[in-house]
C-alpha cells in the first residue's frame, strides 16, 4: 500500500472535462459524474480506465450514454475500472454514485453537519464522493449542478461563477456552477444550507470588480468583518509584492464548524474552520485576530501557489504548502511589526517542526515514500518548506526571489508541476546554481551548527569557525552538509555593530555566510576589538546553534543587538539556560539561585520605552515547560521542570514586582478595542505583567478584578488562566470559572477557550478534570474544536498532568484514541503526534508510555492514518 515517488507515471487517461451533478439528500444523495476523456497519446491501446473510489457503491455506468454490459467493468468500494475503451477519439463515461453525507464523520469528501452539506477533497476526499482521478496531475474544467430542498437548503454554491438557478417541483431548486480553470478534484468544492452572507467588492490592479462573500451561521454576520477585512489588505498585498491579481468575479469563503484542518483553498469557494473566520472583540483573542489574518491570507495565496500552479503528486505538497506559509508569514510581517512575526514563527518552528525532525516522525520536506498523505500535512512541509523558499530569497536576495518567482508564474501557469521545476527557475531567472542547496529539500533532520572562536588582537581578526551535522533520521544515516545562509552579526564592546574590512573563508553577501562545507572557518579583518558574536540572526536559517558563549557576551548581545529577533534569542537563550539548571538543582535537592542579571536584563527590557510593547512582551515571556523539556532531550521529569519554572517564576516576578505592577497599572487604561498589531502588543505586556504580579503578591486578587474589568476576550481570558493556574483551588477562581460558562453558553468557540484553560491546569487531578469536562454537555467528542481544544491541549500542552507518574494519562488517551479512531481518523492520527517525543522521558513514564502506544499498534481494527502514525512512533 505504500507509495513511492519513484513509481510516477501520467495516467493513460486525459479527462477534458466533467460534469457533476448532486441531487442533495441528507441520508441519501446521488452523485451523477459525466467524463468527458480521452487515451493518453502513447499510452498502451488496451490500457483500462482504473478511477479511484472510497467506500463508494456504484449505482449506474454508461459509455457514450449506453449502459456498460457487467463484463466490461469490475466496481469495488474502492476503485473501478473500465475495459475495452476506444483507441483514439474522446468519448463520455457516465458514473452515478449514493453516498450518504450524514454518516460521514470522517469530514472527508461529502458530508453533512448541523444542516449543513460541505466537502473537504484534499488530499484524496474527492473519491468518497465519486469514482475518478483523484490525484493533482489531472486537471479538468468542471461544471456542477445542485439540486436541493429550497427551504433547508436556500444556498448552493460550487466552485467558479454561477451560470444558472432557477426553481423546480416538490419545493426543490437548482444551481449550475461553471470553473472556467481546469483545476484537480482536490480543489473541488460544494457547500449547500441556510446560512448567513456579507458581502464586500474588491477592485483588482486592472480594474476588474470582484464581489467579496464570507458565509457564516445565522447570528454571526457581525463576526466576519475581521475576515474580510483580512481579505482584502491580502489580495491588494499579492498584487504588490508578487504582482498576483485574482482571476474569477467573485470570491467566496464559508465557515464550517465541524471541520478536520484550518482551511481549504477550493477555487473561489474557500471552507473555512469557524474559528478563524469568526471574530469580535467580546468573544476573540489577540491571537485569534491574528490567526484570522493569516489563514484567510494564506487561503487566498493559494490561488496562485497552489490552484494556478499545482502540484503533479503529493510528495510535491510542499511545493504549494511552503511556499503558501512563506508568502503568508511576508504578508503578516508587512501587516504587523516583522521582528515581532518573526519570533512568533521560530519559536513555532521550534517548538513544533523541530521535535517532529528530531523524533520518530522525522522525514524530509519533499519525502519519497508515504502510507497515508493525510499524514504528510506536517510541519516539516509546511513550516520547514517555509523556511526553505525563506533561505533561497535570502541566497538570491529579495529583487533576485521576485524575479525566479515571476518566471514560476509565467512558465508554469496552468500546470501540476514539481519542486525541482520551482528551483529551475530562479536559476534560470538568475544564473544561481541551487544544486546543493536543494538538499534542504530531500534531507530530513535539524542541522546543529557548531561555533567556535578566536579573536587575535594583534592581526585585529576574528576567526570563526563553523561545523555542521545533521543528525541521522529514519531511513536517513548519513547526512550530507548542506548550503546554509547565515546571518552573523558583531558587536563591539561599546555595544555598536562592527563590520569587517574583509571577510575570507567563504562567500559572504550582506551579513550572510555561506556555509557549505562540514567544517568552515571565515576570516573577519579589521576587527579592532574583541567582539560579541551573534548568529543566526533574524533566524536565517532553520538550524540549532551549538555555540558556548560567556555570559557578558549573552547579556551584550541581549542588550545591545539591531537585530531584535537574535535579541530575543539571547534574551530567551539565557532564561532557558537558567530554568535547566534550575530543573537540575530541583532533581538533585539543591536550592534554585536565579542570577540577578537575569532578573536586570528581563526586568529592564520589560519597562525598555523604545521596545514595542509586543516585543518586551516576548522578551518577559520565560521558556514554557514544554521548551525546557525539549531543551534537555532527555530524562525529561515534567514534575521537576514544573518545581524548578514556577520557582523562577515566583523568584523574577518579586524581584520584579514594582515594575509588573507599574506596567499593569499603566497599560490598563485603553478602553476602545483594536485588534491592530499595537494595541494587541500593549494588551500581551500588560496580560504578561500581571501574571507576575499574582505570583509575586500570591494571592488571586488582581487576577479577579483584571477578570472583571475586562472589556474583551483577550483580557479576561488572560486573567482566567492567571486564576485556573496559579490558583486553581481559590475561590475566585471558582466564580469566575462557572461565570465565564454561563455567560458564554451558547459560544462554543468560545467554550473552547474554557476548555482550553482547564485542560492545561498543571498537576495529577488534571485528568479528573478533564474527565469531568468531557461530560460537560457544551463537549462534543465528534467536534474536532472541542477534542482538540480539551483533549489535545490536555495531551499536549499539560506535562505535569498528562505524564501523570501513574500513566493514568496515557491510558485515557489510548482509550479516546481507539475510540474516536473509529469516527475520524484524520483526527486521531493528528492527536495522537503529541507523544511522538515519549522516548525522551524518564524512564518510569516512558515506559508506561510504551505500554499505551504497544496497546493501541496490537488493535488489529486501526485506521490506515493511525497504524502509519504509530507504527513510525514504535519503530525507532
Ligand atoms: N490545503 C490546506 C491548507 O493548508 C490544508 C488541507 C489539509 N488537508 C489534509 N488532508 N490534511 O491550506
Ligand atoms: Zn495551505
Amino acid at each position: 500500500k505504500t507509495v513511492y515517488l519513484k513509481d510516477y507515471r501520467p495516467t493513460d487517461f486525459i479527462i477534458e472535462t466533467v460534469d457533476l451533478i448532486f441531487e442533495l439528500g441528507a441520508e441519501m444523495t446521488t452523485v451523477g459524474s459525466e467524463i468527458r476523456l480521452s487515451r493518453r497519446p502513447g499510452s498502451p491501446a488496451d490500457a483500462p480506465l482504473t478511477l479511484d473510489g472510497d467506500s463508494l457503491e456504484l449505482a449506474g455506468l454508461a459509455l457514450d450514454g449506453k449502459p456498460l454490459a457487467p463484463e466490461r467493468y469490475e466496481a469495488a468500494a474502492d476503485g473501478l475500472t473500465v475495459h475495452g475503451l476506444p483507441e483514439s477519439g474522446s468519448f463520455t463515461l457516465t458514473v452515478k454514485t449514493r453516498i450518504n453525507p450524514s454518516a460521514n464523520t470522517q469530514l472527508l469528501g461529502l458530508y453533512r453537519t448541523s444542516g449543513l452539506f460541505s466537502t473537504q477533497c484534499e488530499a484524496e476526499g474527492f473519491r468518497r464522493i465519486t469514482y475518478f482521478y483523484d490525484r493533482p496531475d489531472v486537471l479538468a474544467v468542471y461544471t456542477v449542478t445542485i439540486i436541493a430542498d429550497k427551504e433547508s437548503c436556500p444556498l448552493l454554491l460550487s466552485n467558479g461563477n454561477l451560470i444558472e438557478e432557477r426553481n423546480l417541483e416538490d419545493g426543490r431548486h437548482m444551481a449550475k456552477w461553471h470553473d472556467p480553470f481546469p483545476k484537480p478534484s482536490y480543489l473541488f468544492a460544494l457547500v449547500a444550507g441556510d446560512l448567513a452572507m456579507i458581502e464586500d467588492q474588491f477592485t483588482t490592479m486592472s480594474g476588474r470588480a470582484v464581489t467579496l462573500r464570507i458565509y457564516v451561521e445565522h447570528g454571526k454576520a457581525d463576526r466576519a468583518d475581521y475576515a474580510m477585512d483580512s481579505l482584502k489588505r491580502a489580495m491588494r498585498w499579492d498584487e504588490e509584492r508578487f504582482g498576483r491579481e485574482y482571476d474569477l468575479d467573485i470570491f467566496m469563503i464559508v465557515a464550517v464548524s465541524d471541520f478536520n484542518m484550518g482551511a481549504m483553498e477550493n477555487k473561489g469557494l474557500n471552507i473555512f474552520n469557524d474559528r478563524l473566520i469568526l471574530a469580535d472583540p467580546e468573544t476573540a483573542t489577540d491571537d485569534d485576530y491574528l490567526r484570522i489574518e493569516a489563514v484567510v491570507a494564506h487561503e487566498y495565496f493559494h490561488n496562485w501557489t497552489g490552484n494556478r500552479i499545482t502540484c503533479r503528486d503529493w510528495f510535491q505538497l510542499s511545493l504549494k504548502e511552503g511556499l503558501t506559509v512563506y508568502r503568508e508569514h511576508e504578508f503578516t510581517a508587512d501587516q504587523r511589526t516583522r521582528p515581532v512575526v518573526r519570533v512568533d514563527e521560530v519559536k513555532f518552528l521550534r517548538a513544533n517542526q523541530f521535535p517532529e525532525d528530531g523524533g520518530p516522525l522525522a522525514h524530509p520536506v519533499r519525502p519519497t515514500q508515504y502510507l497515508e498523505i493525510d499524514n504528510f500535512y506536517t510541519t516539516t512541509v509546511y513550516e520547514k518548506g517555509s523556511e526553505v523558499s525563506r533561505m533561497i530569497a535570502t541566497l538570491l536576495g529579495t529583487d533576485n526571489f521576485r524575479r525566479g518567482l515571476d518566471l514560476f508564474f509565467e512558465r508554469h501557469d496552468g500546470g501540476a508541476v514539481t519542486i525541482e521545476d520551482y528551483l529551475k527557475c530562479f536559476e534560470d531567472a538568475t544564473g544561481r546554481d541551487l544544486s546543493h542547496f536543494a538538499l534542504w529539500y530531500h534531507q530530513a533532520g535539524t542541522p546543529v551548527i557548531s561555533v567556535q572562536s578566536a579573536y587575535d588582537e594583534a592581526a585585529s581578526t576574528l576567526s570563526l569557525t563553523l561545523q555542521q551535522k545533521t543528525p541521522p533520521t529514519p531511513g536517513q544515516k548519513e547526512k550530507k552538509p548542506l548550503h546554509i545562509p547565515l546571518r552573523v552579526g558583531l558587536i563591539g564592546p561599546n555595544g555598536d555593530g562592527m563590520e569587517p574590512s574583509a571577510v575570507s573563508g567563504g562567500e559572504r553577501t550582506e551579513d550572510v555566510l555561506h556555509l557549505t562545507e562540514a567544517e568552515q572557518t571565515f576570516v573577519f579583518k579589521g576587527i579592532g576589538a574583541r567582539p560579541a558574536i551573534s548568529v543566526n540572526r533574524d533566524f536565517s536559517a532553520p538550524v540549532k546553534v551549538n555555540f558556548e558563549q560567556s555570559r557578558d557576551d549573552r547579556m551584550a548581545i541581549a542588550r545591545f543587538e539591531t537585530d531584535l529577533v537574535a535579541r530575543w534569542d539571547a534574551i530567551n537563550g539565557l532564561a532557558l539556560q537558567a530554568l535547566v539548571e534550575a530543573t537540575a538543582a530541583v532533581r538533585a535537592g539543591t536550592p534554585i539561585s536565579v542570577d540577578p542579571a537575569l532578573a536586570e536584563a528581563l526586568i529592564e527590557t520589560a519597562g525598555d520605552e523604545t521596545l514595542e510593547p509586543a516585543f518586551r512582551a516576548l522578551a518577559l515571556t520565560l521558556p514554557s515547560e514544554l521548551d525546557i523539556g525539549r531543551e534537555l532531550g532527555r530524562d525529561i521529569d515534567p514534575d521537576a521542570i514544573h518545581a524548578a519554572r514556577r520557582t523562577v517564576f515566583g523568584s523574577l516576578a518579586r524581584e520584579g514586582a514594582e515594575r509588573f505592577r507599574q506596567l499593569v497599572d499603566a497599560l490598563s487604561g485603553d478602553t476602545e478595542f483594536s485588534p491592530n498589531a499595537d494595541s494587541a502588543g500593549r494588551r500581551a505586556l500588560r496580560n504578561t505583567a500581571l501574571a507576575y504580579l499574582a505570583s509575586a503578591t500570591d494571592e488571586p486578587g488582581a487576577a479577579r478584578a483584571a477578570y472583571d474589568a475586562a472589556t474583551n476576550m483577550t483580557d479576561m481570558i488572560a486573567a482566567l488562566r492567571i486564576l485556573a493556574h496559579q490558583f486553581p483551588d481559590a475561590e475566585e477562581t471558582a466564580a469566575v470559572l462557572d461565570d465565564f460558562r454561563h455567560r458564554f453558553a451558547g459560544e462554543p468557540l468560545v467554550l473552547d477557550k474554557w476548555f482550553g484553560a482547564q485542560a492545561t491546569i498543571p498537576g495529577e487531578e488534571a485528568l479528573e478534570r478533564v474527565k469531568r469536562l468531557m461530560q460537560d454537555e457544551a463537549f462534543d467528542a465528534l467536534n474536532p474544536n472541542r477534542v482538540r481544544a480539551l483533549v489535545g491541549a490536555f495531551a499536549s500542552s499539560n506535562p505535569t498532568g498528562f505524564n501523570r507518574p501513574d500513566g493514568a494519562g496515557y491510558r485515557f488517551f489510548a482509550d479516546f484514541i481507539l475510540d474516536a479512531d473509529k469516527r475520524n481518523p484524520t483526527l486521531t492520527a493528528r492527536l495522537m503526534t503529541v507523544m511522538r517525543s515519549f522516548e525522551a522521558l524518564e524512564v518510569g513514564r516512558q515506559a508506561k508510555a510504551r505500554t499505551e502506544l504497544e496497546r493501541i499498534a496490537g488493535h488489529e481494527t486501526l485506521s490506515r492514518n493511525l497504524r502509519d502514525i504509530i507504527d513510525r512512533m514504535l519503530k525507532s
